[in-house]
């Protein structure tokens, strides 16, 4: 198979975990047969200081005429401390969202057996754990109305959502559920907020089109508790786009390490791949971030073009990485951290 994918190194530790993954899928691409054509675009604060715009018309033009994108990270400091900032790298993220129809983030959360131990949370409370939180993309409070009134003493954020909005986030959301256990889980803060009850009234019509879909509704602040407390009771789950930014970095501590969490961001032709943390400033340039998000993203983007096996080579030397203690100095016992990129070279070996 010949894959176009566009190659989005971005900020940060982004371009030396993106580096790993190309390895990765070069090797796979070798075993396989494939053929990979990388297409390398800009984007945040380097894409800042290059063109002025941090995701370029030239990066979307890219994107849009690949198979897939496959994304690094974004953000910089130097534009977190300063609000009076005219432009972020986080709004070439949120641009390349919307340009790219990307309505949908599939943020799973999983456990590693060789892992178990790593994890904040006891064993007994972690074991089996297997969830995908459905965290909507492209609109809510992240795209609603803002701004200043009163000379600048009053701000606002508006979380707008339209009903067909919520309705092709759930289609997925119960798609998925009847893959996987057939539970599907709506989370919302629909005793305060009118959004809220948009998205339930919407969730609940549904559920006669999918009678084998078991459907739950729970307030947004319980489940931040629950997922602590029994984040195995929960399978698929449906929410904005703003408790989904939450929930998501609580659940993806649970497998030990924000390091291992892959996504993917799916909606209309085009589908982006990138790992769950993000440009992880402090450790850049130092060959210490941890590769596997994105190598497991990678392995997403890979399942989705319907090579299954291609992806199930790439998660099984993950694991083997792992319990042979491969690993980055997140994961490392007694001392005994890899590079980044001495992990890439043995996960690339051993495919
Ligand atoms: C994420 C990030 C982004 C978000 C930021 C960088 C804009 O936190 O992908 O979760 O809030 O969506
Ligand atoms: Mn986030």
């Amino acid at each position: 198979m010949k894959l176009n994918i566009a190659l989005l190194a971005g900020d940060g530790i982004g371009p030396e975990v993106i580096d790993q993954a190309v390895k990765v899928c070069d090797a796979v691409a070798t075993k396989f047969n494939h053929e990979i054509t990388w297409k390398p675009a800009l984007t945040g604060a380097a894409a800042i200081d290059a063109v002025g715009e941090p995701y370029p018309d030239d990066t979307h033009e890219v994107c849009s005429n690949a198979d897939a994108v496959l994304f690094g990270a974004i953000g910089h400091p130097r534009f977190d401390n300063d609000p009076s900032a005219k432009v972020r790298p986080e709004q070439g993220l949120l641009k390349m969202r919307q340009k790219l129809g990307l309505f949908a983030n599939v943020r799973p959360t999983f456990t590693f057996p060789s892992l178990i131990d790593k994890s904040p949370l006891k064993r007994e409370r972690i074991e089996g754990t297997d969830l995908i939180i459905l965290r909507e993309l492209t609109g809510g409070i992240y795209f609603g109305e803002r701004g200043r009134k009163d000379s600048g003493d009053t701000a606002f954020d508006t979380m707008t959502y339209e009903r067909h909005e919520i309705k092709r986030l759930a289609q997925k959301g119960f798609e998925m559920a009847m893959k996987r256990s057939k539970k599907l889980c709506c989370v919302d803060k629909a005793n305060v907020l009118e959004s809220s009850r948009l998205w339930r009234e919407t969730v609940q019509a549904m559920e006669k089109d999918y009678p084998e879909v078991e459907v739950s509704y729970e307030f947004v602040d319980a489940v931040a508790m629950r997922l602590v407390q029994w984040p195995s009771a929960y399978d698929v789950m449906i929410t904005a786009n703003l408790f989904g930014d939450i929930l998501t970095d609580e659940a993806s501590v649970i497998s030990g390490s924000m390091g291992l969490m892959p996504s993917s961001s799916v909606g209309s032709k085009v589908s982006l791949y990138e790992p769950i943390h993000g440009s992880y400033p402090q450790a850049a340039g130092k060959d210490i971030a941890n590769p596997l998000a994105t190598v497991l993203s990678a392995a997403m983007l890979f399942e989705d073009m319907n090579l299954t096996e291609e992806a199930k080579v790439i998660r099984d030397v993950v694991n083997k990485s792992l319990a042979e203690g491969i690993v980055t100095e997140d994961l490392s016992e007694d001392g005994k951290a890899y590079k980044t990129s001495e992990v890439g070279d043995w996960l690339a070996k051993n495919i």
